[in-house]
């Protein structure tokens, strides 16, 4: 019995390492779900993507994994002109003229912007599938709090940069019209509905909640990232090797403040139409997965992060990236971003003889794995505007 149960063991596990090493060779087993219904691989992957890129909710890592998937797929990717900066001019509403013309027609989309649906229509493929993603919103603030609160207006008069004084009268400091959208709920502005509308509007809430319904189909949850690349790959039809990611953009913890339940509380409440949003796409994205299948949901899942420790291996094997602050990362292909020299985004490096000027050592698309968003989104802007030039 005993030696049964371990030749079943056995069998399991080299079936599993069997998967990943056909999985990381590109071929058909790497559609393999154990969520059979709907199966990813029986249909043609899905290539037109619009990624609705909001902030502070993990949508980097998102956007680094579509750049990767766009680069290997010889896909378009559609970005800013030159005047929008690396934003589609955000916070305006976005409009197809703030589009490079040198990155169409576009596959795929991602860069932030304010979303606009007519007008991504008449940009984006008729096929196109609609995503973005949300974070849930004291938690998001927090974030946007720490991120922005020298930059953003409504948050830099607050005494001592002090979350708890700005909470206690948020509408003394508060500026609704400040070029940075992140005082006040910043993921419904980002979706193009009225960030101001009171709460007592409650049919205003209702119809944007329906409007995005209809809009997106998959919004994405922060706080279940592996679960909602689950649904992602199954609405797309894309392989393991497609979801694979090391996250990006995060602050180091001594950046992060601990929260009280009474703050998280007035968080929610100051953000009352992202805490509808959120509650209620949170509610979907779990009904969705139920519908999948809870163990197969799991399994799944595991089988990721098993195939994200392989990738890695074979990328970096005994010279792993490690993680450390930006700002002492030497290399400028791999240094985020910094907000303000007070915030602390981490990055990754590479061990120091590989880092210095000879990362070719580590295979291009490895290192796009590990790329801060505005390195990468340059080298892919250069080289579709030389190909179109
Ligand atoms: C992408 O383009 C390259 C070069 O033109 C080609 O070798 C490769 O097969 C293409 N890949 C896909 C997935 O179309
Ligand atoms: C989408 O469909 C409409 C009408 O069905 C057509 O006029 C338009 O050109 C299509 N757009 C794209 C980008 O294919
Ligand atoms: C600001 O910080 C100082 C020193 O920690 C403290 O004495 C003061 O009361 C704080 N002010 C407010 C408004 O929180
Ligand atoms: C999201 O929804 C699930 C299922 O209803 C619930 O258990 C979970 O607490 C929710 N998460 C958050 C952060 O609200
Ligand atoms: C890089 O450094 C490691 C440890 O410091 C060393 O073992 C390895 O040989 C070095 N590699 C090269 C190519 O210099």
């Amino acid at each position: 019995m005993l030696w049964n149960k371990v030749f079943l063991v056995l069998v399991a596990v080299s079936m599993v390492t069997l998967l990943l090493t056909w999985t990381m060779d590109g071929f058909h087993l790497s559609f393999f779900s154990p969520c059979s219904q709907p199966s990813p691989g029986l249909k043609p992957k899905q290539t037109n993507v619009v990624f609705l890129k909001t902030h502070k909710t993990g949508s980097s890592t998102m956007q680094n994994l579509l750049f990767r998937f766009a680069e290997r797929h010889n896909l378009t990717v559609a970005f800013p002109i030159k005047e929008c900066g690396h934003l589609f001019c955000y916070p305006r509403s976005f409009n197809t003229r703030f589009v490079h013309p040198g990155t169409l027609p576009a596959n795929i989309i991602t860069n932030h912007m304010r979303f606009n649906h007519d007008e991504v229509r008449r940009l984006m493929p008729n096929n196109s599938a609609y995503i973005t993603i949300l974070r849930e919103p004291a938690s998001m603030f927090e974030s946007m709090f720490t991120y922005f609160k020298e930059v953003c207006e409504s948050f830099k008069k607050v005494p001592n940069g002090s979350l708890e004084a700005f909470l206690k009268e948020p509408q003394r400091y508060y500026q609704p019209n400040e070029p940075i959208m992140a005082a006040r709920n910043a993921l419904t502005f980002d979706l193009g509905g009225d960030k101001d509308r009171p709460e007592t509007d409650a049919a205003y809430i209702r119809d944007f909640v329906a409007e995005v319904e209809s809009s997106f189909s998959l919004v994405m949850i922060a706080e279940y990232f592996d679960e909602s690349l689950v649904l992602l790959r199954h609405l797309l039809s894309w392989d393991l090797y497609d979801v694979l990611y090391v996250k990006l953009n995060m602050r180091a913890a001594g950046s992060k403040l601990s929260l009280s339940p009474g703050l998280t509380a007035k968080m929610r409440a100051w953000n009352y139409l992202d805490t509808k949003l959120y509650d209620h796409f949170n509610a979907s994205l779990w009904r969705k997965l139920a519908a999948l299948g809870p163990a197969c949901v799991a399994e799944e899942v595991s089988l990721m992060r098993q195939a994200q420790e392989s990738l890695m291996q074979s990328c970096f094997g005994d010279r792993m990236p490690q993680l450390r602050s930006g700002k002492l990362i030497k290399n400028k292909r791999l240094r985020p971003w910094q907000p303000s020299i007070n915030i602390d985004i981490m990055g990754y490096d590479l061990p120091a003889n590989i880092s210095d000027g000879s990362s070719s050592q580590v295979h291009e698309l490895c290192l796009k794995l590990i790329m801060p968003e505005v390195q990468y989104n340059n080298v892919l802007l250069d080289r579709e505007t030389q190909r179109f030039s």
